[in-house]
């Protein structure tokens, strides 16, 4: 790929950016000696072990092994190829790029073509909205709902025409093909022949990314109700706009949210707009799903603080709650702005004014307290029945504390409140961490020597971390792996999901998986697995031989302790003189010599457990 780009060019882009302003322009630097350090953007830590030399012009983290130079960085950063990453420095550090004819017109091609014709797309509808008649609808209304002429151009607020083919006659007439339209979901082919626009009377927003490009749309229906689609409607999935990893704003909003250290979520395109322009510039929004990881890990790495303020009835969801927690579980200190029902920040602030909205913000409560208290309020603790089942969702949060320290503050707060022993309800909280009342056959297990040591073996952790990678992996540890080799339970949780996932014909899914659990600890380490840098983007026969590594030396650590219990069963017989016994127990034990996938197995034997 970076053949493309002659190679003086990239030499040429590598010179004229500094890699602490580029990384200055994400997260915080501190200086330290020679050598600048900040909280590493690409795993979670809480004190900074991410560091930049601006002599080298080389970034390391000590934390996770991250490492590179100003391409690597936003390449990872951002999520972008090589060429994509020179580009945006390209222009960031006025380098010219001469065109040169790529040798494959490749993926990356596309994915460029997609973001000129997704421009074209958002002047075209613009230009729609402000200067044409049957714009003026459109116009009327969000004038009418306070949106003045300065933020519609700041966001390019557009208008698609009512018409079938409005957008796709101009950009046929720009020499677009319509296969390109398509594939950039902007219009779609016809049932019978031709095509037509997907986006018709509508509002439109487009959606930018980080770096400003156009990544797709949203367009909101002029009249709400009746036949025409949902009041929304997104741009599909396309090379470059996956919705789950996009925060509507960000673009806008991340200089702000860097110097406030903070930044306000909302769940609406309208929401950010209004707030924008009474001057919160500091928000995004979640395109009205719960927050992914992808999502929380940008987040993460431009603020401290993240205060949500969905709707109230959102606000109540599980898949919010999920969402808010794996947030937290990046580091980020969460909190919950308590809107009043029924309104959303855009009427919020179009009633009370920015000063009000900001109060509420500025008074938002911790995401523990905030969820306890809107527990408290469903039940009616008076009744001994409700009381029971109020004690049982209790400790289901209680489960999803950040750490102790916070668990036990709102163990002696909940204590307290149910005038109930608080050693009571701490060991109540212990029986459901190690078993939980999901994972019941966990629960009953003993808990072996290494379990009650914290630390979780190494092995486990990498091994995770493969299988979340892709189902050959998560198949190759099906295959060769027993869940008693495990000892962590957590991790065992993790690989019985990740199992289900694949025997259901899934590939694994982080996102998805963490749905199934609500310990913290649990959320922690699949956020952990999938974000650690060092084990990503593997070449696939090295990934397969680690997995295979992993599993290999959990089973002979596994194999070693057996044997050890059954020498000490042996001797035990022996004193009683049981010989028949003995004979008995071997025979049981046979198994301990041979591997899950049948073959015999030679203990002591090295590393490649794939032959
Ligand atoms: P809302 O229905 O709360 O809309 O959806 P809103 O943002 O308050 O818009 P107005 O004020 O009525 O104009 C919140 C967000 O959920 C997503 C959109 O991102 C929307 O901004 N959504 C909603 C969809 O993607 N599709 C839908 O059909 C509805
Ligand atoms: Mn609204």
């Amino acid at each position: 790929m970076a053949q493309s780009i002659p190679e003086n060019v990239v030499e040429e882009i590598r010179e004229r950016t500094d890699l602490v302003d580029l990384v200055g322009e994400y997260l915080k630097l501190e200086r330290r000696g020679k050598n600048m350090v900040g909280l590493c953007p690409f795993h979670n830590e809480k004190t900074p072990s991410f560091t930049v030399s601006p002599e080298k012009q080389l970034f390391h983290c000590f934390g996770c092994g991250a490492s590179g130079n100003v391409f690597s960085f936003i390449m990872k950063m951002d999520n972008l190829s090589f060429p994509e990453a020179a580009s945006v420095l390209a222009r960031r550090g006025g380098v010219k790029i001469p065109e040169v004819k790529s040798s494959s017109p490749d993926k990356d091609d596309l994915k460029e073509k997609i973001y000129r014709i997704n421009k074209l797309a958002a002047r075209f509808y613009a230009y729609c909205l402000t200067s044409t008649d049957y714009g003026k609808k459109a116009l009327e209304y969000l004038l009418k709902r306070g949106i003045k002429g300065d933020t519609i151009e700041q966001f390019m607020l557009g208008y698609a025409p009512a018409d079938w083919t409005g957008f796709l006659k101009f950009a046929q007439k720009k020499g677009v093909s319509p296969d390109l339209m398509v594939k950039a979901g902007l219009v779609s082919p016809g049932k019978e022949r031709g095509y037509y626009d997907r986006f018709r009377n509508r509002i439109m927003f487009p959606i930018f990314d980080i770096s400003g490009k156009v990544a797709g749309f949203g367009g909101r229906l002029l009249i709400e109700g009746g036949k025409d689609g949902p009041k929304y409607l997104n741009s599909p999935e396309t090379p470059v706009f996956d919705k789950g990893s996009m925060l509507y704003g960000l673009n806008l909003a991340r200089e702000e949210i860097r110097r406030e250290k903070k930044a306000v979520v909302m769940e609406g395109y309208t929401d950010v707009v209004t707030a924008f322009q009474a001057g919160i510039k500091n928000t995004v929004a979640s395109l009205g799903t719960a927050l992914t990881t992808t999502q929380a890990r940008h987040l993460r790495s431009q603020a401290d603080t993240v205060v949500t303020a969905y709707d109230s009835d959102l606000a109540g969801e599980a898949a919010t709650w999920r969402g808010l927690t794996i947030l937290q579980s990046t580091g980020c200190r969460v909190q919950v702005a308590d809107l009043p029902e029924g309104s959303d920040p855009d009427s919020y602030i179009r009633a009370k004014g920015a000063d009000s909205f900001l109060n509420i913000v500025n008074n938002a409560n911790p995401l523990m307290e905030y969820r306890l208290s809107q527990l408290k309020k469903r039940y009616n603790l008076s009744s001994d029945k409700e009381r029971v089942e109020y004690t049982e969702e209790l400790m289901s949060i209680l489960l999803s504390a950040v750490n102790d320290i916070e668990q036990n503050y709102y163990l002696k707060k909940a204590a307290e409140e149910l005038n109930v022993d608080e050693e009571a309800l701490r060991s109540e909280l212990k029986k459901r961490r190690r078993g939980g009342r999901r994972y019941k056959d966990v629960g009953k297990e003993e808990l072996s020597w290494q379990q009650k040591k914290d630390e979780i073996r190494p092995a486990e952790k990498i091994l995770i971390s493969l299988m979340l990678q892709n189902k050959e992996l998560a198949q190759q540890s099906r295959n060769l792996l027993q869940l008693d080799y495990i000892d962590d339970l957590r991790v065992k949780e993790i690989v019985k999901a990740v199992w289900d996932q694949v025997a259901h014909g899934q590939r694994p899914e982080a996102d998805k998986l963490m749905n199934r659990f609500e310990d913290q600890q649990i959320i922690n380490l699949i956020t952990e697995a999938v974000t650690d840098p060092s084990l990503q983007d593997l070449p696939p026969h090295i990934a397969k031989r680690m997995t295979g590594d992993c599993i290999n030396q959990l089973y002979q650590v596994w194999v070693k302790r057996q044997q050890k219990e059954l020498q000490k069963r042996i001797k035990e017989l022996e004193l009683q003189g049981l010989d028949e016994q003995i004979d008995e127990l071997l025979r049981k034990h046979q198994h301990l010599l041979v591997r899950k996938d049948g073959s015999p197995y030679r203990l002591g034997e090295g590393g490649d457990f794939n032959g």
